[in-house]
């Protein structure tokens, strides 16, 4: 319930803070992450720069793609219950408020009917999702030789641990490793659609949402428009 209400004031906190901004300036100055969130699609940039793999279509339903070295088996395995399956039943203590969904802890999560028909915000994280964190990520959040699979990743994170990842993003630099989660605190394209973002990946990792575009969704809901232009106009 609290949550809920604190939500907005993060992200606006996060947009017009200044220690966000240096947050995200210390880390371009230091590992040069590579010119994201706008490269998307042209990867480039010295040093480190997301596999090309990431950038090939998803692969067709059924065909799974070759884990990337480094990734555990798992991350690409499709053991999730197909929906229709016990994902499909209506889940302990989850509720709809104008068609955004949460767990009785007051945390978004998804939400997939029993046709398989998801929730507007699963629908709306897979599209932001291959906007912003494929081109490191991996399509589908399985993966690649540059970043963790967030599938995987989501099956125990914390929603307020993705959201600290997100909004300061994160340096792993040894020996090995230069990797670089930018910090996106000030990016509205992806901290206006955080929960959208979290919400795709949760159903990804926990509700069995198979890879690709969802083909059944809810309607946009009127609470979404309206937090959608308060968060991108104001
Ligand atoms: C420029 C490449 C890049 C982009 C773009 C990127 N990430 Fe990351 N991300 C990384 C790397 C590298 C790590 C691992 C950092 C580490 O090892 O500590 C990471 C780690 C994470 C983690 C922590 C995972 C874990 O298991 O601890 C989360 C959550 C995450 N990213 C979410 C996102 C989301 C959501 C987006 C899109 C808005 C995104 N990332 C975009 C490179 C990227």
């Amino acid at each position: 319930m609290l949550l809920r209400g604190m939500i907005p004031t993060a992200v606006a906190l996060a947009l017009g803070s200044a220690s966000f901004v240096s947050v995200a300036g210390a880390q371009a100055q230091g590992t040069t992450p590579p010119a994201a969130p706008e490269a998307s699609g042209t990867g480039s940039a010295a040093g480190q720069v997301p596999p090309a793999a990431a950038e090939q279509a998803p692969a067709a339903a059924g065909q799974q793609q070759a884990p990337a070295p480094g990734q555990a088996p798992a991350a690409a395995a499709p053991a999730q219950p197909a929906a229709g399956g016990q994902a499909a039943a209506a889940r302990e203590g989850v509720t709809n408020e104008d068609g955004k969904y949460y767990t009785a802890d007051g945390d978004p999560t998804y939400n997939i009917a029993e046709d398989g028909t998801v929730d507007w915000y699963t629908f709306s994280g897979f599209r932001r999702y291959h906007a912003e964190c494929h081109v490191c990520h991996g399509p589908e959040g399985l993966g690649s030789s540059y970043a963790p699979s967030l599938v995987n990743s989501l099956k125990t994170m914390e929603y307020s641990t993705f959201l600290e990842v997100v909004t300061n993003g994160r340096l792993h630099v040894d020996a090995s490793n230069q990797n670089v989660m930018p910090a996106f605190g000030t990016n509205p394209n992806v901290m206006c659609y955080i929960d959208d973002l979290y919400i795709y990946l949760e159903a990804r990792a926990k509700g069995g949402l198979k890879p690709g575009r969802p083909a059944k969704r809810e309607d946009k809901p009127e609470a979404a428009i309206e937090a959608e232009n308060a968060c991108m106009g104001g």
